[in-house]
Order: structure tokens, then C-alpha cells, then sequence
């Protein structure tokens, strides 16, 4: 098979709506950014895009919440991306942004091709709509339960919990995000993409040409997709924010968000052609070009059926693998934004990156954790204990330590250069190391081309293991012993230790694409220049030169603290939201101690929207021993809010209380009953609840800040 000319490499642009977690990272990101460190170190022309995804409905979902506009939204969180990728030492050529100019009209000349040329449909159908809102539901402003799972968070496009993608219609009791009420349906035209017609190009292209190839999970999610029949799906929306939908009578029609994202990728390649005097188009039009979409599991009919028919519509190249990653869960459960159970990659950077002294040592250990757990073919777990385990039996005891060991005893041994290689000496212990330095590069390659990213990383760390294992064997300390007596002794060690050098040399150039400052930290004490890296060097034994004085060892990582480990899971504990509480309650409260929550910045707060209300009605509620439903008047509203306090007092005497209520808490479903709010409650060190409120009554509505 001849070698495609160019590479263009994709990872799922992220929605700009919030800070993105490890599970992401290790999806979509970190994958991507071995390969294309891996290309490059090749010498393959390689294009590796991102940007963040700046349309559909949850950009101005979260400008409700916090407060403010869409486009402060977008603004603050494509920068917050950008800086934690950036932290990350993930190697974009470009991190671009939807909302350019630039993308819009590559979007919308997208559109005008495919309807031009009768590609899409219109079609008239009755869509959900919020009469108080006065305006249709699409996609997450309406939620309800998953068909598929049973959970009742799933959204008007996709189930957050299995990951199903779904339409409006498939929702069991429907509710807006808006009002919270029940929609109502009105009609509404659209433009839809038949994706019926492709059937037979989806079956050839995946079910057949691809079958092998492509992960097994992608092609087996695919298989159900065709064979459950596909529906036409519409590619606009009623919405105000987004690209418009280019055509006169499209007054107030946008286009779906995964009708531009995926072209995002496109654009992006544009503004980086732009931005380095390059051409853009061979990327997407030449059949010599490797196109490869580095994603989540939850992306897989979207860059797997949907956006590959717009391509070939279109005229452009098909990706030729997608090989997307099942779903990274934490500490035992799924992570969650809502719940916040989830480790961001921002929290990572401020507890352990910003901490370090420069070097990258704390970003490689988690590109090292989340490479090793990569949840290549099915669900995987992160957990601290891991993590730990991980940097320090594997990264400190193997690969560090023979790093660590090979300098310090090159220093001590051999006057601190590299010592010859005596051939005549060679025993089978050394030829045996050095048929294994030498077979390495083919296996960790062939594995990366396949995207066996976990078991390329487990191979360079295994050639570290035998290393350890050589020195062990050889113990050129003991042999120096012999010395005095035994000039010749020196030939043995000088052969163990420019063996040693060698394989640090090829551990360096291996572990590049994974831990990049690693390797940057090795070519330093190697006193080489950073074209050593070279994948071509891989499985040379000649890298260093004899005589060539070496500098002192650098500690390459260090070790992760039991205390480090246990602070992470309160701090992810104690941060959790529960379902089922609504007060304030602070698990340790009971304890002495003062147990604080970690530190949140004034904008943190200013989100909380607290205002007073007045208890009108309480009730129990059925089967639920410790719920109260409770309507408390906020002086503009008249709310129902479930609350947790049913243990402590009786509904008749909270009647006309004046509480402290969190009035902008995303709603959420007790016992069947929607709770909108929570109550503020102070807990004694009896565990006693008290009403938190104010000292006279005062009139309903009031703001607490
Ligand atoms: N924003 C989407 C998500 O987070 C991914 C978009 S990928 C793209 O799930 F192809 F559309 F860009
Ligand atoms: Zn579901």
C-alpha cells in the first residue's frame, strides 16, 4: 500500500458552553494529538484541526443561566478552551472558532450546493413549541425521557446518559427547558437531508468497505443505524442563533448546529491555509489525503453517516477512519456536568500543572494516565488510585528510574560520556536488547496506525521495563567493584552503559508522541537537537556518539502523593450535587473542622441567583419519606420547589416561613414532581435543620447577596 500524500486530522470541536472534562480529553484530544505528533515526527505532511463549536441551542441555554449573551458566551469560553489545550500541550495547527466570518460562508455555501442542486427537501411538519416562551423547542430546549435508557434528562437531541441520539418526537413526556411546561405542536417548514437515499453508499462504504478497519464499536453503532431505517433529517431550525439560512423566505431560520460544525473542520483547514501561505483544497478534494475524525462515541452518526453524505454531495474526500472512543466515567460513576461529577481539565491544570515549576512533568503524567485507560474499546474508568499507581509504578519506577539510573551511572562509570561499544564483547544479554530496541519502532507504529494508542503506549514503557531488567541482569556497579583489580572490567560496563544510552535514546524518540515534554526534558540531557526525534532514528542503536559528553539527569517525573490523591476525591465528593437533597448541607458538617469547599471566585457566586420567598403551601409528598413539595411565593412567581426536610418538620408549620431560595437552579424531577429551586437550610451539629431567613419578613422577591 502506497503512502497517502497528505494528512488532515480532526478532533470534535467543542461545544463553547462550558469548561471541558477528561473524558474529553481522552476521547476525542489526547488520541489525536499522538497521531498527528506521530505523523509529523514521520515527516508526513499533516494539517490537525480544532476550534471551538459556537451554534445550537446550548451556547444561548447557558447565556440564560449566566446571566448574559450568547456571544459573551462563546467569547469567554473559546478563550478558556483554547488556554486549557493549550496547557495541555495538545498540538492543533489551528484552533478556529464557528462564529468566524470565514466559516459562515463556507457553511452556507455548503447549504446552497446541496439545495441548489436538489440535494435537501422542505418539508411542513408539526414541530414542539412553548407558548409561553413563544418559541418552537428544538434540540436541548426541550427535555424528557430517553426512549433508550429510561433516563429522564435527556434532551430534544441526545440522551446525556447513554449517549443515544435522538429527535423531539422520540421524548417520553416531553417538558420545555424554557417554562418547564408541557410544548404544544405547531406547524413549521424545514429543509431535511434525506439520508434514505444514501442508504446503499453507507452499506458498500462502511458496512462492507470499512468493516475491518474501523473499530468495532463504530462500525457495529452504523450497522444499527442503517438497519433501523434512516430517516431524513433536518438540517435548519428555528432559531435566532446561528448562521442564517441563506436564501430569501428564511426569515428566522438558522442552520442545525451539526449541519456546520462538522464543515467547521473545513474552514478551519482554510484560515490555517490562509495563515501559512498554503492550499487549502487539496486537503478535502485529493483522494491522496488521509482525512481521520478523532471523536466520542456520542459523534458517531454525525461523522459517520450524516456528514460523509454532505461530502460526497458536496465532492469532497471520505474520512478514511473515525476512530472514535467509548466514554471515560470517574471514581465509579458516569461524569456529569449537571451533577458535577466530573474533572475538568482546568481543575487538573490548577491543582497540579500550575503547581509545577515549568516542564510539563504533571501535563505528561495525565497524558500518560488517560492514554493507558483510554476507553479505546469499551467504557473505562479514571480513578485517583489510578492515576497514582500509574505515575508512580509505571512512569517513576520504570521509565523514569532507568532513565534516572542509566545518567547517574553513566556519570559515575564513564566520566560522564558516552563509552565506545566493545562488538567483541557482545554477550547474548546485550544482543537480545538490542534486537529489541531495534523491533520496537515497527510495533509501536504498527499499533499507532491502527489507533491502538494504549497498547503502543504499553510497548515503549515495556522497552523501559526491559531495560531495567538489562541493567539488572548486567549490574555494571558490582562489575566496578572488579576494577582494581581488573582493568579489563570497564569493556563490560562500557558496553552496558552505551547500550543503556542507546535505548534512552529510542525511548525518547517513542515516547514523543506521547509525552512530549518528556522527551523535549531527554533531548536535553542528550545535549541533541531536537531533529534526534525523528521517527526514522526509532530502532537506530547508533543515535549517540561515542565520546560525547552528556549532561547531568533531569528527574523526569514525580511521584503523586497519597495525600494528593485523597484531597481529589473529597474535593470531587464534596463538590458532588445530589439528586435528591435540596439543602445546603455540607457532609461533615458535624465534625469540628472547618470543611470548606474548594475556592470559587466572585463570578462564581455572582451566578447563584438568591432571592426570599414565602412558604404558601406544603404537602408531603407520596412514597418519599423525606420530601416536602413546597410553593413558595417569590413575590413575581408562585413556585414549586421538592425539598429534602420532611424528616424535620411538619408541613403545617412551615406554612408562612420565609426562606432563602436558589432561583436560577436548573429544574429537576423528584419523584415525578418538578422542583424549581432549592431552599436554603442550616444544619447544627445535631444534624437539626433551620431555616436560613431573614430577620423581620419582609416582602417576597427580595434579593440575598
Ligand atoms: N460540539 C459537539 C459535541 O461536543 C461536537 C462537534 S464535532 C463537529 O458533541 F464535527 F461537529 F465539529
Ligand atoms: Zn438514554
Amino acid at each position: 500500500m502506497s503512502l497517502p500524500k497528505r494528512y488532515l486530522i480532526t478532533s470534535a470541536l467543542p461545544y463553547a458552553n462550558g469548561l471541558k472534562h477528561v473524558g474529553h480529553l481522552a476521547g476525542a484530544y489526547i488520541p489525536a494529538d499522538i497521531y498527528a505528533r506521530y505523523l509529523r515526527a514521520q515527516k508526513r505532511d499533516v494539517v490537525f484541526v480544532c476550534g471551538s463549536d459556537e451554534h445550537g441551542t446550548a451556547i444561548p441555554i447557558q447565556a440564560t443561566k449566566e446571566g448574559t449573551t450568547p456571544r459573551a458566551i462563546i467569547d469567554k469560553y473559546h478563550e478558556a478552551m483554547k488556554q486549557d489545550f493549550e496547557d495541555l500541550s495538545m498540538s492543533f495547527d489551528i484552533y478556529h472558532r464557528t462564529s468566524e466570518p470565514i466559516h459562515h460562508e463556507t457553511a452556507q455555501e455548503f447549504f446552497t450546493y446541496l439545495n441548489d442542486r436538489g440535494e435537501l427537501e422542505t418539508k411542513e411538519t408539526e414541530q414542539y413549541y412553548d407558548e409561553e416562551a413563544k418559541t418552537f423547542l428544538a434540540d436541548r430546549y426541550i427535555k424528557g425521557t430517553c426512549p433508550n435508557c429510561g433516563s429522564d434528562r435527556a434532551f430534544g437531541d441526545q440522551c446525556e446518559n447513554c449517549g443515544r441520539t435522538l429527535s423531539p418526537d422520540e421524548l417520553i413526556n416531553p417538558v420545555s427547558t424554557l417554562s418547564g411546561k408541557a410544548p404544544v405542536k405547531k406547524k413549521t417548514s424545514h429543509w431535511y437531508l434525506p439520508l434514505g437515499k444514501h442508504e446503499e453508499f453507507l452499506r458498500e462504504w462502511i458496512l462492507n468497505e470499512h468493516k475491518d478497519d474501523w473499530r468495532a464499536t463504530v462500525v457495529g453503532q452504523c450497522k444499527s443505524w442503517i438497519e433501523g431505517g434512516l430517516q431524513s433529517r433536518a438540517v435548519t431550525r428555528d432559531l435566532d442563533w446561528g448562521i442564517k439560512v441563506p436564501l430569501k423566505d428564511a426569515e428566522g431560520k438558522v442552520l442545525y448546529v451539526w449541519f456546520d460544525a462538522p464543515i467547521g473542520y473545513i474552514s478551519a483547514t482554510k484560515q490555517w491555509a490562509l495563515n501559512n501561505g498554503k492550499d487549502w483544497e487539496p486537503y478535502w478534494n485529493d483522494k491522496d489525503t488521509k482525512l481521520v475524525h478523532f471523536i466520542g462515541k456520542d459523534n458517531i452518526v454525525f461523522h459517520c453517516i450524516i456528514f460523509p453524505i454532505m461530502l460526497k454531495l458536496h465532492g469532497n474526500i471520505l474520512p478514511t477512519n473515525v476512530p472514535a472512543n467509548e466514554f471515560l466515567n470517574l471514581e465509579g460513576d458516569k461524569m456529569s456536568t449537571s451533577r458535577n461529577w466530573k474533572l475538568d481539565m482546568r481543575d487538573y491544570i490548577t491543582d497540579f500543572v500550575k503547581k509545577e515549576n515549568g516542564g510539563g512533568q504533571t501535563v505528561d503524567m495525565l497524558r500518560y494516565y488517560l492514554t493507558q485507560i483510554a476507553p479505546e474499546t469499551k467504557d473505562s474508568e479514571f480513578m485517583w488510585k489510578g492515576f497514582q499507581d500509574a505515575v508512580n509504578s509505571e512512569l517513576v519506577s520504570i521509565f523514569g528510574n532507568f532513565v534516572n539510573r542509566t545518567w547517574v551511572l553513566m556519570h559515575k562509570l564513564c566520566g560522564g560520556k558516552v563509552p565506545k561499544l566493545h562488538e567483541e564483547l557482545l554477550d547474548d544479554e546485550d544482543r537480545k536488547l538490542m534486537a529489541e530496541i531495534e523491533n520496537a519502532k515497527a510495533k509501536v507504529e504498527n499499533l499507532l496506525e491502527e489507533y491502538k494508542f494504549r497498547d503502543a503506549l504499553f510497548e515503549v514503557i515495556d522497552l523501559s521495563r526491559r531495560g531495567n531488567q538489562y541493567m539488572q541482569k548486567k549490574e555494571p556497579w558490582i562489575v566496578a567493584k572488579q576494577l582494581a583489580e581488573n582493568p579489563e572490567a570497564q569493556k563490560s560496563i562500557d558496553n552496558t552503559m552505551h547500550l543503556c544510552l542507546q535505548l534512552s535514546a529510542n525511548l525518547a524518540i517513542l515516547i514523543n508522541p506521547f509525552l512530549p515534554n518528556t522527551a523535549k526534558k531527554m533531548i536535553g540531557m542528550m545535549k541533541v537537537v531536537e531533529k534526534m526525534l525523528d521517527w526514522e532514528n526509532a530502532g537506530k542503536l547508533k543515535l549517540l556518539s561515542v565520546g560525547y559528553t552528556l549532561r547531568a539527569p533531569e528527574l523526569l517525573f514525580r511521584k503523586i502523593e497519597d495525600d494528593e490523591i485523597k484531597y481529589q476525591v473529597e474535593k470531587l465528593k464534596s463538590g458532588l450535587v445530589k439528586p435528591e437533597t435540596t439543602t445546603t448541607k455540607v457532609e461533615e458538617a458535624k465534625s469540628e473542622t472547618a470543611n470548606l469547599k474548594s475556592e470559587i471566585q466572585f463570578d462564581d457566586f455572582a451566578k447563584i441567583d438568591l432571592k426570599v420567598g414565602t412558604i404558601v403551601t406544603a404537602e408531603k409528598v407520596e412514597k418519599a419519606d423525606k420530601l416536602l413539595k413546597l410553593s413558595i411565593d417569590l413575590g413575581f412567581e408562585t413556585r414549586t420547589i421538592v425539598s429534602g426536610i420532611a424528616l424535620h418538620f411538619k408541613p403545617e408549620d412551615i406554612v408562612g416561613k420565609q426562606v432563602v431560595v436558589v432561583a436560577n437552579l436548573a429544574p429537576r424531577k423528584m419523584r415525578g414532581i418538578e422542583s424549581n429551586g432549592m431552599i436554603l437550610m442550616a444544619e447544627d451539629k445535631e444534624g437539626k435543620l433551620h431555616f436560613v431567613s431573614p430577620s423581620t419578613v419582609i416582602n417576597p422577591g427580595a434579593g440575598v447577596s
